[in-house]
C-alpha cells in the first residue's frame, strides 16, 4: 500500500485491491471532503506530483482528477492548480466505503414521513425474511417447470423486436391482458375485457395503487380483522382511516362494519380464502356486501390472490362476477402460480376507474418490463399455464394433506386447524394464554418460518396463533418442520411464565389428547409442562 505524503490529504492506493487505482483516489478523495480533512479551497497536488508521490502512472490519477473536477469536489484555476471546490462539503451525501469493509456506515435516525416511521415501527419479525419450512405464500416453486420457462425466456430474447423497445402503455401489454382477460372470464367468473385490465408488479403494487387512488388521508376504509398486513402498509401508507371489521365463520361481519362506519370510502376484503383465517365468504356475506357498497357509494377491494387453490370442492368464483353496479376492484396475482419473484400480478378496474389508475401508474412506475410480460402471455398462450396450475394444485392439497396429518399426529389437542381446506398456507389457534409473537421467534432461531397470527389484527388481538405455509415445502419436510415446532412448542411451555392470567381453556388444553400422545413419544421428562 502506498500512501500520499503530509502537506498533502491521506490518499492512499493499494495495488492489492481489486478496486481499479482511479477509484481508489476518486474514493479518497471524495471521503477526505465528506470528513472535512479536506476544507473548501485547500490546494490538491499536481496530478504529476501525485503519481510520482504514490509511484504509480499518471493514468489513474488524471482520470479521478477528471470525475472530481466533472461532479464539483475539484475546480482548476488557470494558471494556479486544482482546488477543493467551495460548495463540495454539500454534494457529499455520506463517506462512501472503503475497499473491503462490508457493512454501510451507522447512522442516527434523521426526520423522515410519518407513514414512513409507522411502518418501520410495525416490521415484521425473522418469519417473513427467512426461507424454509412454513413461508408462507410460497408456491411449489420446486416443481415450476424451468426448463420450458427458460426456453420461452431465450425465444423471446432472440425474437426481441424494435417494437418491443419502447416506452409501454401504464396498462401492460394487450396480448397478455388479453389472455388475463380471458383466464378471469373463463376460471374465475369474472365479467371484464381486456381494456379493464392492468397489469402490475405484483398484487401489492395493486393495493397499493387503490389505496392511493380510493382513499384521501383521513378516508375510512374497512379492513378485515385480522387482515393482510400487506393491505394495512399500504392503508396507512395512504393516511386512511383504518375501520378494522371482525372477521367470523363467513368471512367479514358486514352487519359489523356498517355499525361501526357506514359510509367508508372503500372495502378491501380477501372473500375467496380470508387472509389470515382462511374461510370463505358465503354467498349471502357476498351480496350484503355488494348491497351495503352500492348504497354507501363505496368502492371494494377484491384481494383474489391465491384462489386457483381449493381442494374440498370447486373453486368459487369472484365477488366481482356478481357485482352489478361496479364498484368492485379486481386483483390478482401470478406470483402465487408461477413463482413470486416474477413480480407480475392484475387488476380489473371498473370502466371509470380506468383514467384515474392510468395516471396513477404512469407517475409511479409506468409497467413492468414487456419483456418479461410477453413470456407470461406466451406461457398462457401455449396452455403451460393452465397445466401448471392443474399439477400445483394436486401438489399443494397433498403437501396441506400431509401437514394436517402431522400436525395431528404431533400435536393433535394442542392446535386447531382454522379456515378451509384451501390456498398454501393454515392457521393454527394456540391455548388461551399462549404468546404467538415469542413461538414465532423461538420457532426461527430453528430455521422454522411461522408467522404469529396476533400480527395480523389491526385491533384488539383476539386470538394467538400460527400462520403455516405448507406450498413452497415438500411433504416430507413438512413431516420434520412439524417435530421441530412440536419441540419449540414443548420448551415454550416447560418456559413460559404461569400464574393467574392461565384460562380454563389452557387447562382444558393442557388436559387434551396430544399431552400424552407427545409426551409419550418423546419418552417423557420429569419438567416437561403441560400441554407438551
Ligand atoms: C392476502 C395477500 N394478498 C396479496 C399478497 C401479495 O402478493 P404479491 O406477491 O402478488 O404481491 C399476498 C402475499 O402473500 C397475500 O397473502
Amino acid at each position: 500500500m502506498r500512501v500520499a505524503s503530509r502537506a498533502l490529504p491521506v490518499v492512499s492506493v493499494d495495488r492489492s485491491s481489486p478496486q481499479p487505482l482511479y477509484r481508489q483516489l476518486y474514493e479518497g478523495y471524495r471521503n477526505a471532503i465528506a470528513e472535512r480533512r479536506l476544507t473548501p479551497g485547500e490546494r490538491i497536488p499536481s496530478t504529476r506530483g501525485l503519481a510520482a508521490e504514490l509511484q504509480i502512472s499518471r493514468i489513474p490519477v488524471l482520470n479521478a482528477f477528471e470525475q472530481l473536477l466533472a461532479e464539483g469536489y475539484f475546480e482548476s484555476r488557470i494558471g494556479s492548480g486544482t482546488f477543493v471546490a467551495g460548495s463540495s462539503v454539500e454534494r457529499v451525501s455520506r463517506p462512501s466505503r472503503g475497499p473491503g469493509e462490508k457493512t454501510l456506515p451507522r447512522r442516527a435516525p434523521r426526520t423522515v414521513s410519518r407513514r414512513a416511521t409507522g411502518l418501520v415501527r410495525v416490521k415484521p419479525g425473522p418469519w417473513l425474511s427467512g426461507f424454509g419450512p412454513f413461508n408462507m405464500g410460497e408456491p411449489p416453486v420446486d416443481r415450476f417447470p424451468r426448463a420450458v420457462w427458460s426456453r420461452l425466456v431465450g425465444r423471446h430474447s432472440r425474437r426481441l423486436d424494435a417494437s418491443q423497445l419502447h416506452y409501454p402503455s401504464p396498462m401492460g401489454m394487450e396480448s397478455l391482458r388479453e389472455a388475463v382477460a380471458e383466464y378471469l372470464r373463463t376460471a374465475r367468473g369474472v365479467s371484464c375485457e381486456a381494456e379493464q385490465i392492468m397489469i402490475v408488479s405484483g398484487s401489492q403494487q395493486a393495493l397499493d395503487l387503490s389505496a392511493r387512488v380510493l382513499a384521501d388521508p383521513g378516508s375510512p376504509v374497512w379492513i378485515e380483522d385480522p387482515a393482510y398486513f400487506g393491505a394495512r402498509n399500504v392503508l396507512n401508507m395512504a393516511e386512511a382511516r383504518l375501520v378494522p371489521v371482525p372477521v367470523d365463520a363467513e368471512g367479514l361481519n358486514v352487519s359489523a362494519g356498517i355499525a361501526r362506519c357506514p359510509r367508508p370510502r372503500a372495502i378491501f376484503v380477501t372473500p375467496s380464502h380470508q387472509f389470515p383465517l382462511g374461510v370463505t365468504m358465503s354467498a349471502s356475506r357476498r351480496l350484503q356486501l355488494l348491497d351495503h357498497a352500492r348504497q354507501a357509494g363505496a368502492w371494494v377491494v377484491e384481494d383474489d390472490y391465491d384462489s386457483e387453490y381449493r381442494y374440498g370442492n370447486m373453486p368459487i368464483a369472484a365477488l366481482q362476477g356478481l357485482d352489478r353496479d361496479s364498484r368492485v376492484l379486481y386483483v390478482g396475482t401470478f406470483t402465487k402460480i408461477l413463482f413470486p419473484a416474477i413480480r407480475l400480478g392484475y387488476m380489473v378496474l371498473p370502466e371509470d376507474l380506468i383514467s384515474p389508475f392510468f395516471e396513477a401508474r404512469r407517475a409511479a412506475d409506468t409497467c413492468p418490463p414487456l419483456f418479461l410480460q410477453s413470456v407470461v402471455a406466451e406461457f398462457i398462450r401455449e396452455g403451460h399455464f393452465a397445466r401448471h396450475i392443474r399439477r400445483t394444485r394436486v401438489i399443494c392439497r397433498e403437501r396441506r394433506t400431509a401437514l394436517v396429518e402431522a400436525l395431528e399426529r404431533e400435536l393433535g389437542g394442542v392446535l386447531e386447524v382454522l379456515g378451509d381446506s384451501a390456498g398454501m398456507y393454515l392457521s393454527v389457534a394456540l391455548p388461551a394464554g399462549w404468546r404467538d409473537r415469542e413461538i414465532s421467534n423461538r420457532a426461527g432461531a430453528h430455521g422454522v418460518w411461522a408467522a404469529p397470527l396476533s400480527e395480523t389484527y389491526v385491533g384488539p388481538v383476539r386470538r394467538n396463533g400460527l400462520i403455516l405455509g405448507y406450498g413452497g415445502t415438500p411433504a416430507a419436510q413438512l413431516g420434520v418442520a412439524v417435530s421441530r415446532l412440536r419441540d419449540v412448542l414443548r420448551d415454550y411451555a416447560r418456559d413460559r411464565p404461569r400464574g393467574p392470567s392461565r384460562t380454563a381453556a389452557t387447562r382444558r388444553s393442557a388436559a387434551g389428547a396430544g399431552r400424552s400422545r407427545v409426551a409419550a413419544r418423546r419418552g417423557g421428562s420429569a419438567r416437561r409442562a403441560e400441554p407438551l
